[in-house]
């Protein structure tokens, strides 16, 4: 498809896909610039002329945020839009799962260009981003220098090689953050190493082509089966990798910046952020944090931004509705639900919070089956609140028509079912708030919404509204029509009167 970074930005470049940013500033505005393209769905954003910075060390953003540089990514070529490049992918996907092809060791590449060891290493050499406005602590700028990383980690027991997007701020000029959550795989791997008291070896991939970055920041691989296997399927060739001179993990060959170190079981806990988030809203936590060893890169190195932000001026989000809504799809069609027509995870809830099933329904009780399913599937559950089913005349992804759904097809009182005690998340921010105002009128953590007696995070219980707005079965046949004019008509008559709709 292509071979690296570099290629993919060419095939951008021929489709119009790329805009070449010189001179903006490392602190707020390539953050702010980049958030405001995202919400139109703009181009990929190449920042050079970094001020403070010489020319050549540059950032990307908006690398994959439309559906024809998505669909460029995954070897579609430009796609026209968001529902058909998520059916281009829920088709696919089980093709790809079957060819998994394993990466291929090769002896050196691109990456070893330059290295800065012990000493040398200064994590301020390249131009972080501080993302946000309010992204800082006791008047430090919070420097986020992965938010489109692939942290890699490998099983010590089986030798799987996972990659995980866990950010990383830069905390001094060897010291970088990484986080992993419980529940994530890099968490699977890093546990084993500490239940022996030994250290985690870390490398993170901080710049890459896009197709890294959604292996590492989506849950597509299940544990065992490694990240690098699916990128060589969906690439068609192996992904070539070398080994990292210090911790021996196997890194992109291409890669534009790599870093290598170690975590340890008593690793320093900082305080991360404030940090814009994906729900909208600044947040903040403790993090691991370890020293970097060794810092590979290319010559002029290519930082891959994807920060999170208020949906839709979100650089992550993108990335996150259309393959969340794949994913679900693909977990519906595994469960043996009939005839789903499509899955749209919502821009407001950046993916998580809102998702909407289009069926066509077979049967009394599908409706509700569809819901339950959507709510609770595996790429599904975490911090959902609400789903909303619709027959198949409703395209998912307009919310006008999901809304009109919601408005003339359902009745409160009968339509909408609440699960209660559900997956939910320490950043959605009505949970943040409960957490810090129970902390306010007791002076501690409280036990749920907290932390448990091992110090591990403990969320708070959620809910999930699924709202039912198919036409009730068997009111089908008695359902007033809808009076939008057909397609047809309605070329006709545009065609006619062009000047009114240019
Ligand atoms: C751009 C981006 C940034 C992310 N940042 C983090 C993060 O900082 N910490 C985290 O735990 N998950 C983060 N995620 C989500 C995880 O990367 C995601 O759950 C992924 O599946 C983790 O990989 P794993 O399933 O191999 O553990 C991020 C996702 C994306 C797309």
């Amino acid at each position: 498809v292509y071979r690296d970074l570099r290629e993919y930005l060419q095939l951008l470049e021929e489709i119009g896909e790329l805009k070449h940013v010189r001179g903006a500033h490392w602190d707020t505005e390539i953050g702010v610039l980049a958030n405001l393209v995202a919400a139109r769905r703009g181009p990929a954003l190449l920042f050079d002329e970094i001020v403070g910075y010489p020319k050549g060390y540059r950032v990307l953003t908006n690398s994959i945020n439309n559906s024809r540089t998505m669909g460029v990514c995954l070897g579609f070529g430009p796609v026209q839009s968001d529902r058909e490049l998520v059916l281009k992918i829920v088709e696919n996907l089980p093709r790809w799962r079957r060819n998994l092809i394993p990466p291929k060791e090769v002896k050196s590449g691109p990456i070893f260009e330059n290295v800065r060891i012990g000493d040398e290493v200064n994590l301020y050499e390249f131009p972080a981003p501080v993302w946000h406005e309010k992204d800082e602590l006791n008047g430090n700028r919070v420097r986020m220098l992965g938010t489109g990383c692939a942290v890699i980690t490998m099983d010590p027991e089986t030798g799987w090689v996972n990659l995980g997007a866990y950010r990383n701020q830069i905390f001094d000029k060897n010291i970088l953050g990484v986080e992993f959550r419980t529940g994530r795989h890099g968490a699977i791997h890093r546990d084993k190493y500490w239940s022996k008291n030994q250290p985690i070896p870390v490398a993170i991939s901080l710049g890459h082509d896009p197709l890294f970055l959604i292996f590492s920041g989506m849950e597509i691989a299940p544990p065992g089966i490694s990240d690098y296997e699916m990128i060589g399927a969906i690439k068609g060739e192996p992904v070539e990798v070398v080994k990292a001179p210090i911790t021996g993990l196997p890194v992109p060959a291409n890669s534009e910046i790599v870093v290598e170190g170690f975590q340890y079981p008593d690793t320093k806990r900082v305080q991360e952020g404030p940090f814009g988030e994906w729900a909208g809203v600044y947040s903040h936590g403790e993090r691991g944090t370890f020293k970097v060893e060794a810092i590979y890169y290319r010559d002029d190195p290519i930082i891959l931004g994807m920060p999170p932000g208020k949906p839709p001026a979100c650089n992550e989000m993108y990335l996150l509705i259309t393959w969340r809504s794949a994913l679900i799809h693909e977990a519906l069609i595994n469960a043996g639900v009939p005839n789903v027509k499509g899955v749209w995870c919502h821009e407001s809830g950046n993916s998580r919070l809102i998702t909407i099933v289009s069926i066509k329904q077979s049967y009394i009780g599908h409706s509700r089956q569809a819901g339950l399913m959507t709510s609770q599937c595996g790429p599904g559950a975490y911090a959902n609140k609400y789903v909303i089913v619709v027959d198949d005349d409703i395209d998912p992804t307009n919310m006008y028509d999901v809304l009109w759904a919601v408005a003339t097809r359902s009745d409160p009182a009968t339509s909408i079912d609440i699960i209660r005690r559900t997956y939910s998340s320490k950043s959605d921010p009505l949970h943040e708030a409960i957490h810090e105002y129970e902390k306010h009128l007791f002076g501690k953590d409280p036990v749920i919404g907290g932390t448990d007696k091992a110090g591990r995070w403990v969320n708070c219980p959620g809910s999930v509204a699924i709202i039912d707005a198919c036409i009730p079965f068997e009111l089908k046949e008695f359902f007033p029509e809808s009076c939008e004019p057909s397609l047809e008509t309605k070329k006709k008559v545009m065609e006619k009167w062009p000047e009114l709709f240019s």
